[in-house]
């Protein structure tokens, strides 16, 4: 059943022996001191581990500075690495391969995550509307605050941050990193003119705005190797206040230079599920970014968003992706490939669980059991 899916894919050095990865996935559950894995983190991703399957581990900042909600997991420090180091081990045993996603929140943070209570940075200081709340550091919702814009000479020490993160994930044991370019977030920022109103090499023209995606991406492969790097990319997305007027030919131009880099995949989230993490969005009329980016693309590629059994078959046998990530029911359905492979029933996901907390709506989603619902 759903034979494409569940057919061989190669990315990289990795021979997958399925096509269903699971998509990185913020669950805030991380030890509070150290923000390092902890033991119940490495039971949730050993229960979505299987022979041949690719993980790609939650976002992940590579500084404190870059952290916007509690909880989360880095990855600058020793503490982290180690933390970090369980997880692979767990996911390598059951025969699986993890990816990690490397983040930085830009001005989707707040003052409370900051040294000192400074702003946080961006590209430019324009802040995110009143309709969208920051959250502390405390966990509790604020107004975003406008960001402080960054200054010319602070940019290769952020981008040096993305690569000295590449190098701990590989000390980790990951076998590799996703450079989180989607969703609003620093990159994004630089990405898009909502955001990006600098008049230095880093805005302005599409080029400028794509040269600190570029830049992270080179970062990242000189610490781990270009078969070791993916990018993920959300072309007509709109969260957390990101939107860009006209996605196509800032897109095109960032895909084609991403063409030239040899990296391991490109990972796109299709429109319809840009702000998955806050809200149930089902938006219809459209682009679908597989569809549209496929013919630019040249390397694997990943789609994800709004995806069930059939519908991922469906784009992977028509070529219009090589993999699908699926977020929201790999939360709900620990054993998601086998219950996609067999066509048994998915566990629905409890939103309220998502952000916070400890095993309920984590580790206690059940396993499928073919025998009892024989
Ligand atoms: C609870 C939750 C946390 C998420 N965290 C991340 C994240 O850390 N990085 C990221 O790129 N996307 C994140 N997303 C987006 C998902 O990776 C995925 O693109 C989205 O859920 C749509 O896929 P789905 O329809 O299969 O859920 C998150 C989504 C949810 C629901």
């Amino acid at each position: 059943m759903l034979p494409a899916l569940f057919s061989p894919l190669t990315i990289g050095p990795y021979h997958l022996k399925h096509r269903v990865v699971m998509a990185p996935l913020t669950r805030m559950r991380a030890a509070r001191e150290t923000l390092a894995p902890r033991p119940l983190n490495v039971e949730y991703y050993a229960q979505r581990a299987t022979p041949g399957g690719l993980i790609i581990a939650e976002a992940s900042p590579v500084l404190p500075t870059g952290t916007g909600s509690p909880n989360v997991p880095g990855i600058y420090s020793a503490a982290q690495i180690a933390g970090w180091k369980q997880v692979v081990d767990a996911v390598h045993a059951k025969g699986g391969f993890i990816f990690l996603q490397l983040w930085h929140v830009g001005r989707v943070s707040h003052s409370s995550f900051q040294p000192g209570g400074a702003l946080p940075v961006a590209p430019s200081a324009i802040a995110i509307g009143d309709d969208l709340k920051a959250m502390t550091a405390e966990g509790k919702g604020a107004a975003y605050e406008t960001p402080r814009a960054l200054e010319t000479d602070e940019i290769p020490a952020l981008v040096a941050a993305y690569g000295q993160a590449a190098r701990n994930a590989m000390e980790a044991g990951f076998d590799g990193v996703e450079v989180h370019g989607a969703n609003g977030y620093l990159i994004e920022q630089f990405l898009q003119t909502r955001s990006n109103q600098r008049t230095d090499r880093y805005g302005g023209s599409i080029e400028n705005r794509c040269r600190f995606l570029l830049e992270v991406t080179e970062a990242v492969i000189a610490a781990c190797g270009a078969d070791k790097v993916g990018v993920r990319l959300s072309p007509y997305g709109i969260a957390n206040g990101s939107g860009e007027p006209e996605p196509m030919p800032l897109h095109t131009h960032a895909i084609e230079a991403l063409n030239t880099l040899g990296i391991a995949y490109l990972h796109l989230i299709e429109p319809r599920s840009s702000g998955a993490g806050r809200a149930d969005v089902n938006w219809q009329n459209v682009p679908s970014a597989i569809a549209l980016f496929r013919p630019i693309w040249k390397g694997v590629l990943i789609g994800a968003g709004g995806f069930t059994g059939e519908p991922a078959e469906a784009a992977v046998a028509g070529g219009q992706a090589d993999a699908i990530a699926f977020g929201r029911y790999f939360i709900s359905n620990p054993d998601l490939p086998a219950r996609l492979q067999h066509g048994w029933p998915l566990t629905p996901y409890n939103r309220p669980t998502f952000y916070g907390g400890e095993e309920k709506g984590y580790t206690d989603y059940p396993a499928y059991d073919a025998t009892v619902n024989a």
